[in-house]
C-alpha cells in the first residue's frame, strides 16, 4: 500500500508558528511519527510540501496511479483552494484530511472548508496525533477497500 502525505503552505515552518494552535513539532518530526507508523503497518509513504497550490496540484497529478491514498494538511488551502479540491477528486483515490488545530474553534473563515465532501474523513485539533489518526483511518478504509475487490 502507498500512500501520499502532502502538505500545504506555511507547514515547513511550523516550529515558528504558533503553539497553542500547531504543537511544538517541526513538520520533518511529525513525518517521522508517520513513518514510524507507516513501518509499523507495512504501508509505504511519499511525502511533499509546498507553498504552492501548483505544486501541490502537480504532485498530485504525478502520483495518478501509483498510491493508494492521499493524507494532506492543506493549510490555509483548505478554506479557498479550489483546484487543489479538483486534483484531489481527480486523483480517484481515498482522501483523509488532517489539522493540527481545531479549525472549527477559530477564526470565521477557517470553518469553510473546500474539501468537505472530497474527503472520506477529517482529523482536527489533536496537533500532532491528527496526522497519526488520520493515517491509521486512512489505510484501514483502503484495506477494507482491497478487501471488497
Ligand atoms: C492548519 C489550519 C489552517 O487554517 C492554517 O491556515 C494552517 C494550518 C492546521 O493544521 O491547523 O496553516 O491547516
Amino acid at each position: 500500500m502507498k500512500i501520499l502525505v502532502l502538505n500545504g503552505p506555511n507547514l515547513n515552518m511550523l516550529e515558528k508558528r504558533n503553539i497553542k494552535h500547531y504543537g511544538a513539532l517541526t513538520l520533518a518530526e511529525i513525518n517521522n511519527l508517520l513513518a514510524d507508523e507507516a513501518k509499523r503497518q507495512g504501508v509505504s509513504l511519499t511525502f511533499f510540501q509546498s507553498n504552492h497550490e501548483g505544486k501541490l496540484v502537480d504532485a498530485i497529478q504525478e502520483q495518478r496511479g501509483k498510491i493508494d491514498g492521499i493524507l494532506i494538511n492543506a493549510g490555509a488551502l483548505t478554506h479557498y483552494g479550489y483546484s487543489l479540491r479538483d486534483a484531489l477528486v481527480d486523483s480517484g483515490v481515498p482522501v483523509v484530511e488532517v489539522h493540527l488545530s481545531n479549525i472549527t474553534k477559530r477564526e470565521k473563515f477557517r470553518k469553510i472548508d473546500v474539501l468537505d465532501g472530497v474527503v472520506i474523513d477529517r482529523i482536527i485539533g489533536l496537533k500532532e496525533k491528527s496526522y497519526i489518526v488520520g493515517l491509521e483511518k486512512l489505510i484501514n478504509y483502503i484495506k477494507q477497500l482491497n478487501a471488497r475487490r
